[in-house]
């Protein structure tokens, strides 16, 4: 079999910047060129309910991601563009999986080890083996993630290697993460890790309004206008470098060393190039996001294109659990 690339993106708010330069954009160029039906990309709606506020903007937020991708280009014809709570046979497997893998060791995953457990739901808990079955049911090896997402895969892989050498068969894929070292983490406009937790990210899709605002909020120092500027230890500067060529950045840099430019100059300057760089996506997600009917097509579709696969997997884990196959 074709190796398979699956990634998946939570349902809470808009995709920001840097889901969309460690996720989004490196995901579609792989999977654009992919053979076909072997990408799968979807969205990840049934582990944003681990936050009960997100069920409120879940369609909003689900609309949002896959505008998102289209504006981005992805080729859906070429892949399997599907929501998470469409194919039901995820949570199934999640079920099983979970009787294959330790309590003692899911303890030590980090996003529940790091919240007070007397104020966390099961869910939260859970996650891992969501997202092991999420993986696993459609036997994925790539797997594109932020650093963030690397122990998750990492339990996917234990999850997967210990029922196969239970049942003694190789019914499961081992999974392994992708990533870039450049795009896997980064950092939002306090200098801390990107993230919509944080509220310190940047929606490139936001009105430019909004846009300037968040832009004008970047933590800088508080050096004047004509000191010299330290062009390492500056976030503008970091932000700007995500999305220019080296020329720009050095041009950026040699003012930063020469002073007499202003973090608010860098910070229009940014700003700007944000509008011209993502000017055509901005318009593309704009416009799905105003035919939202569209969308809903493109979900319809890839759900059925996933049930399928998904479906024929899960008939293969009963066979081996001796449950009965489903039609
Ligand atoms: N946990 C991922 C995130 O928060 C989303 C996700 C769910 C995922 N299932 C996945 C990513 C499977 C990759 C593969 O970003």
């Amino acid at each position: 079999m074709i190796t398979r690339m699956l990634t998946g993106i939570k349902s809470t708010g808009t995709p920001h910047l840097g889901n969309i330069l460690s996720i989004v954009i490196p995901s579609i160029k792989m999977a654009n060129v992919r053979p076909k039906d072997t990408s799968f990309i979807f969205i990840a709606d049934l582990h944003s309910l681990i936050e009960l506020e997100n069920i409120k903007n879940i369609k909003d937020s689900i609309y949002k991601i896959v505008a998102t991708w289209m504006a981005f280009g992805l080729d859906i014809d070429n892949c399997i563009f599907y929501r998470q709570s469409d194919v039901t046979e995820v949570t199934e497997l999640a079920w099983y999986l979970s009787c294959f893998f330790s309590y003692k060791r899911l303890k030590l995953a980090h996003a529940f080890k790091s919240k007070k457990n007397n104020t966390v739901n099961v869910g939260l808990f859970y996650y891992p083996i969501l997202m092991a079955s999420d993986i696993l049911l459609y036997d994925a090896e790539i797997i594109p993630v932020g650093k963030d997402q690397i122990q998750h895969i990492e339990i996917s892989r234990k999850i997967a290697n210990f029922f196969n050498r239970k049942i003694n068969k190789k019914l499961f894929v081992l999974p392994n993460p992708f990533f870039k070292k450049h795009t896997m983490y980064i950092n939002g406009i306090d200098g801390e890790k990107m993230s919509k937790s944080r509220n310190n990210f940047i929606d490139i899709f936001s009105s430019s309004e909004v846009l300037k605002k968040n832009i004008m909020k970047i933590r800088t120092d508080n050096k004047s206008f004509k000191d010299k500027k330290n062009p390492k230890t500056d976030y503008i500067i970091y932000l700007y470098k995500l999305i220019s060529t080296f020329d720009e950045v050095r041009n950026m840099e040699k003012k930063y060393i020469l002073g007499k430019y202003g973090y608010m100059e860098a910070k229009k300057k940014l700003y700007n190039h944000i509008l011209y760089k993502f000017k055509f996506e901005r318009e593309k997600f704009k416009f799905y996001m105003k035919n939202t009917n569209l969308l809903d097509k493109i979900l319809n579709l890839g759900a059925k294109k996933a049930k399928i696969i998904a479906r024929k997997k899960l008939n293969i884990i009963r066979k081996y659990l001796n449950f009965n196959s489903l039609f």
